[in-house]
């Protein structure tokens, strides 16, 4: 089902920057040469962001955030579904128009050990996309220096290696050359998961900070709830690789609806980044996406589970506006 986040918004203001409708992704699965099924990493997916929010993405491993990201930034192709950036279809773009829109689309990843390349220096990583856009030296190095002051670094570290600076100060340089070209939407992947409670909310703050400065917009992807409120307007929640909730951050953590984001939001202490506490995990197994529960896919998990919902997937609803929610209980 299509679902706008924000359905109440005036008509005026401006259409969503991101839009995405029904992106479907699922994997073969071999066994040597054999194709032996398929696991449904993304399974109908729809949502949309507006210009500088931040849509957050949650839910547990497995549950096809990281597919969804790849998805948009490109780095694989959907069995199905739109993506509309500014009002245009990314996969209707002529080869001019397809290279600034992946100039304007950027990621950092989880792990900033492997995400830099070990053998350059933190100057020859932050510039390496802008040599690859065609960017003189003179230029790189010089904005290579600015790029690292702006993510808290100095520009003294662009002689340094990777290898010299700690999991923070690896993310900040991943940070400065994920900003590089200029871009206009950053998916931030898990981008504090691998740091420290005390270094993360450093990070985290930092790309608040930039967001604000450079009026950026983030799809921000996280399987801890208390980083995602801390960090998002609106937020999805994913479910082996369906949104079962999408709404603000502040009705999701006032009022979850759905069963899997009230036991998801009731495991977890209340909100502090700085928090050191522990998040519980969710009890029982996650199906296999290999071969999903038919109906509601949560409902191998679910004590309110009922005959129509081993029957009949449920659909994306809004009891209240602008809350969806995809649970039989709910008929609105
Ligand atoms: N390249 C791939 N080939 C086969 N299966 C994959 C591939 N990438 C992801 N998957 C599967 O797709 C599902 C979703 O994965 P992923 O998007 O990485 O989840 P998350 O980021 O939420 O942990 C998982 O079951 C995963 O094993
Ligand atoms: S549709 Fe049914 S099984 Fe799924 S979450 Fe709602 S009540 Fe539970
Ligand atoms: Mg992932």
């Amino acid at each position: 089902m299509q679902q706008t986040l924000n359905p109440e918004r005036p008509l005026a203001e401006a259409p969503p920057f991101l839009s995405v409708r029904n992106l479907r992704k699922q994997f073969p699965v071999r066994i040597g040469f054999r194709k032996t099924g398929y696991v449904s990493a993304v399974d109908d997916i729809s949502f949309d962001v507006q210009q500088g929010e931040t849509l957050g993405i949650v839910g547990e491993s497995g549950c096809g955030k990281s597919t969804t990201a790849r998805l948009l930034l490109r780095l694989i192709e959907p069995d199905a579904g739109t993506v509309i950036l500014n009002g245009r279809d990314v996969r209707k773009m002529d080869r001019g128009e397809d290279k600034v829109v992946r100039r304007s689309m950027q990621m950092v990843f989880q792990d900033p050990y492997t995400s830099v390349n070990p053998r350059m220096s933190i100057g020859e990583n932050v510039s390496f996309p802008m040599k690859a856009h065609g960017v003189g030296k003179a230029e790189r190095h010089e904005r290579a220096a600015l790029l690292l002051e702006q993510v808290g670094l100095h520009p003294h570290h662009a002689s340094y290696f990777p290898h010299q600076l700690s999991g923070g100060q690896l993310q900040r340089v991943n940070i400065a050359r994920a900003l590089a070209l200029e871009p206009k939407l950053i998916v931030c992947d898990e981008p504090v998961s691998a740091l420290d409670k005390s270094i993360q909310a450093q990070v985290l703050n930092l790309l608040k900070d930039l967001q604000e400065q450079l009026k950026l917009t983030y799809l921000f992807i996280s399987h801890d709830l208390n980083v995602v409120e801390y960090m998002s307007d609106h937020v999805l929640v994913m479910y082996l690789g369906q949104v079962v909730e999408a709404c603000s951050s502040e009705e999701l953590y006032r009022e979850p609806l759905h069963p899997y984001s009230r036991v998801l939001l009731s495991s977890i202490p209340k909100v502090d980044p700085n928090s050191s506490a522990p998040v519980e995990p969710l009890g029982g197994e996650i199906p296999s996406p290999l071969n999903p529960p038919s109906g509601c896919r949560f409902r191998t998990r679910c004590p309110f589970a009922m005959e129509v919902c081993a029957r009949e997937r449920p659909i994306l609803r809004q009891p209240s506006p602008g809350h969806g929610v995809a649970c039989h209980l709910y008929k609105a």
